[in-house]
C-alpha cells in the first residue's frame, strides 16, 4: 500500500482528493494548520470511505514539527502539496504574508522531504501562471507571467520544485496547472466552504441558498459570445483523480493543465445555477474586476495523453453537486 502525505487535505481540493486516495487503497496522512478549513472535512472523508486518516495540525511555516511528521511516518512514496494561502485579492493587500506561508512553506516541506529521503512531489500550479495568455486555448508551454502576489507565488514555487528535480536525479515532480475547480462529492457531504467567497461558483451558491442578496457580473463588455468572461471550470473530483492519476505515473518533471477544454461564460453559469437549484439568483452588471482577462481556457489534452486521465464530468453535475453539497450544508462544516 502506498503511504502519500497531503500537505492542506482537510481543505476544498485536498479532502476531495484524500478520498479519491483512500478508496483507491493508498495510506493518507494530512498536515494541515486549519487557517482556512475544519478537520470536520477529515472525519467526513473518514465517515465516507470508511478509513482511517492520520491527522498532524501542524503549520509548515514551523520546520521542525514538520520535519517531525515525516520522521514519525516513515516509508512516505508520495506528497501532495496543496496547503497555500490562495485568495488573490487578499495578496495584493497583504504580499508579505504571501509570500511567507506559500513560499517558506514549500522550502521547509522540501528540506523536510530531502533530510528524510522522500523524492516525488505532486504541486498545487493554477492557470494564473500564464497571466494574460495571448494563446487561447492555452498550452502548458505558453509564457509565464503572472499579475499578482498570489500568482507570483505559484510560479516561484514552481521554479523552486524544477531546481530542486535538476539537482537531484531521483527527484520527480508534476506541476498540476488547474483552471476552475469546482462542485462538491456526489454525497455532499463534503465541498467547498467559504465564509468570504471571492470565486464565481461559492458566490453563486450562497445568493442561491439565500445567504448574499445578489451576484455581481464583473463586467460584460468583454470580446467574448455575450461580453461576460470564459473560464474553464472542472468538477473537483475530476481534478481530484488528476492527482491519483499523476502520484501513480511519476517520471521527471512533468507539467499538466487540468481542465475540460470547454468554457462557460459568467451569464452561462449563473443560467445554469437557476436551472438546477430552482433558485432566482438576482444579478447585477458591475465594473470588471482589477485583473481579469476575458477568457482563459486550456489544452487539456496532454495530461489525456500521457497520464490516461480525462475529466468525466460535465457542467449539470458541477452544479448539481455544488449545490447539494451548499443546500445540505448552508453554514458549511461551521455549524
Ligand atoms: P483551501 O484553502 O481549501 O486549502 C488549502 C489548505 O491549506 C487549507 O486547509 C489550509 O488550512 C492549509 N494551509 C494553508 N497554509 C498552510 C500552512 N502554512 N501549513 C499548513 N497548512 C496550511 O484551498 P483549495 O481550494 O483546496 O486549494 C488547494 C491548493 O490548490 C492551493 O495551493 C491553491 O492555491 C491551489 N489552487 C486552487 C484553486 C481553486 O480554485 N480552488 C485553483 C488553482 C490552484
Ligand atoms: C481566480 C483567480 C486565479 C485563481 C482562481 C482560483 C483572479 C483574477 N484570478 O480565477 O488566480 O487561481 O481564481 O482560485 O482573481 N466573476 C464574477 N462575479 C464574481 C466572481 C467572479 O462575475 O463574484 C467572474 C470573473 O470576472 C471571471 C469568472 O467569474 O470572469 C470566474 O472568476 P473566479 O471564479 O474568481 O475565477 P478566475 O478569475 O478564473
Amino acid at each position: 500500500m502506498q503511504k502519500v502525505l497531503v500537505t492542506g487535505g482537510a481543505g476544498y481540493i485536498g479532502s476531495h482528493t484524500s478520498l479519491v486516495l483512500l478508496e483507491k487503497g493508498y495510506e493518507v496522512v494530512i498536515l494541515d494548520n486549519l487557517c482556512n478549513s475544519s478537520e470536520e472535512s477529515i472525519r467526513r472523508v473518514e465517515k465516507l470511505t470508511g478509513k482511517k486518516i492520520t491527522f498532524y495540525n501542524v503549520d509548515l511555516m514551523d520546520k521542525e514539527a514538520t520535519l517531525e511528521v515525516l520522521n514519525k511516518e516513515p516509508n512516505i512514496d508520495s506528497v501532495i502539496h496543496f496547503a497555500a494561502l490562495k485568495a488573490v485579492g487578499e495578496s495584493v493587500q497583504k504580499p508579505l504574508i504571501y509570500y511567507n506561508n506559500n513560499i517558506s512553506g514549500t522550502i521547509n516541506l522540501l528540506e523536510c522531504m530531502q533530510e528524510t529521503g522522500v523524492n516525488n512531489i505532486v504541486f498545487s500550479s493554477s492557470a494564473t501562471v500564464y497571466g494574460d495568455a495571448k494563446e487561447i486555448p492555452v498550452p502548458e508551454t505558453a509564457p509565464l507571467g503572472a499579475t499578482n502576489p498570489y500568482g507570483q507565488t505559484k510560479l516561484m514555487m514552481e521554479t523552486i520544485l524544477t531546481d530542486c528535480a535538476k539537482a537531484n536525479e531521483k527527484m520527480n515532480v508534476t506541476l498540476l496547472r488547474y483552471f476552475n475547480p469546482v462542485g462538491a462529492h456526489e454525497s455532499g457531504e463534503i465541498g467547498e466552504d467559504p465564509e468570504y467567497p471571492n470565486n464565481l461558483l461559492p458566490f453563486v451558491q450562497q445568493v442561491a441558498a439565500g445567504i448574499r442578496p445578489k451576484v455581481f457580473i464583473f463586467g460584460d463588455d468583454y470580446d467574448t459570445p455575450d461580453g461576460t468572461g470564459v473560464r474553464d471550470y472542472i468538477h473537483v473530483m475530476d481534478l481530484a483523480e488528476a492527482h491519483e492519476a499523476a502520484i501513480a505515473k511519476m517520471n521527471g518533471v512533468k507539467v499538466y493543465n487540468v481542465g475540460t477544454g470547454t468554457g462557460y461564460s459568467v451569464k452561462e453559469m449563473i443560467e445554469s445555477f437557476r436551472q438546477i437549484s430552482g433558485s432566482e439568483i438576482s444579478a447585477e452588471i458591475t465594473a470588471r474586476r482589477e485583473g481579469d482577462v476575458a477568457m482563459l481556457t486550456p489544452k487539456a489534452e496532454l495530461i489525456k495523453d500521457e497520464l490516461g486521465c480525462e475529466a468525466k464530468r460535465g457542467l449539470t453535475e458541477m452544479i448539481t453537486d455544488a449545490w447539494h453539497w451548499q443546500s445540505q450544508n448552508p453554514k458549511g462544516f461551521r455549524e
